[in-house]
């Protein structure tokens, strides 16, 4: 497919999604997200493609939703158009990705790469929700993900004060999954999605369900969920062959039935 906001390669069995509007600091407008939505919508049908790595550039994984594009709108616009709802249709992907991030991840930004399934940071990442600042608030999930990612505290602070938060910062937090020199991340998160196209796809499945579960479900609820999904995987023949693997001291060879 051809776009224009943003780049799509398959590298084997990853998908390389970088944004890709370098003069207005990647902001997210409307193109940018049915781009998105398309290009996470093929991957998630594309049998050949196991796991996805969503970047930006060095200096800029996203400045934000685009400012310029929400400046005019009114209440009436916002409502009835729904706006930023389609963020959900990405957040629905169910196979596992990751968000590479180098640079700003400000506002809509710090939200996109807070939808993925984990964050793996340059040393050169900023991360913050200055959306106060505009007279707004966060509106693709931040306050929630924020929260539930580093505990309120932090996410009060973030967001009343719209302050930036840098890449060690966000480590210790509990933001980000893992911290490397910006100059290697990209080449960091392909290897770390290679490994993770190279597992069991049901179980790749089966583990975003369940950790997802941990924020929406109380415990025993969760648990309960966990322990059928991995009784569900009894029923795979990847499941049959994995243990054999394992039994015969040999790589698995996935078949993701
Ligand atoms: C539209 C943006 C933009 C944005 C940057 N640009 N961020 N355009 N929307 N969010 C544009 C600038 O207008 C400028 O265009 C070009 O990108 C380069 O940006 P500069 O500001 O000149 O770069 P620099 O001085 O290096 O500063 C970088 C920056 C700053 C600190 C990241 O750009 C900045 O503060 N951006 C806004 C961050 C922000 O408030 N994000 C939250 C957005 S609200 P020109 O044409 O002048 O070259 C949001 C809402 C979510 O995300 C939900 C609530 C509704």
């Amino acid at each position: 497919a051809d776009y224009n906001t943003i780049l799509v390669e398959q590298r084997d069995a990853v998908t390389l999604v970088t944004l890709n509007r370098p003069h207005a600091l990647n902001a997210l407008n409307s193109e940018v997200l049915s781009e998105l939505i398309a290009a996470f919508t093929a991957y998630d049908d594309d049998p050949s493609q196991r796991c996805l790595v969503l970047t930006g550039s060095e200096k800029a994984f996203a400045a934000g939703a685009d400012i310029k594009e929400m400046q005019a709108q009114g209440f009436a616009d916002m409502y009835s158009s729904n706006f930023f709802a389609g963020w959900e249709q990405v957040t629905a992907t169910r196979k596992p990705w990751i968000a590479a991030v180098s640079g700003y991840a400000l506002g809509g930004g710090c939200e996109v790469a807070m939808m993925a399934d984990f964050i793996i940071a340059g040393d050169n990442a900023k991360f913050g929700q200055p959306e106060i600042k505009l007279g707004v608030t966060p509106g693709m999930g931040g306050s929630q993900r924020l929260a539930s990612a580093i505990g309120k505290s932090k996410a009060m602070e973030m967001c009343l004060t719209g302050r930036m938060m840098d890449a060690a910062e966000a480590e210790r937090a509990g933001l980000v999954a893992r911290v490397v020199p910006a100059s290697d991340l990209v080449e960091e998160a392909l290897k770390t999605a290679a490994q993770i196209a190279a597992m069991p796809p049901l179980a790749a499945i089966a583990v975003k369900e369940m950790v997802n579960t941990a924020e929406e479900l109380p415990l025993e609820q969760g648990i309960r969920f966990e322990r059928r999904l991995f009784h569900g995987l009894f029923g795979t023949e990847d499941q049959k062959e994995g243990m054999a693997a394992f039994v015969e001291k040999r790589p698995g060879n996935w078949t993701g039935r």
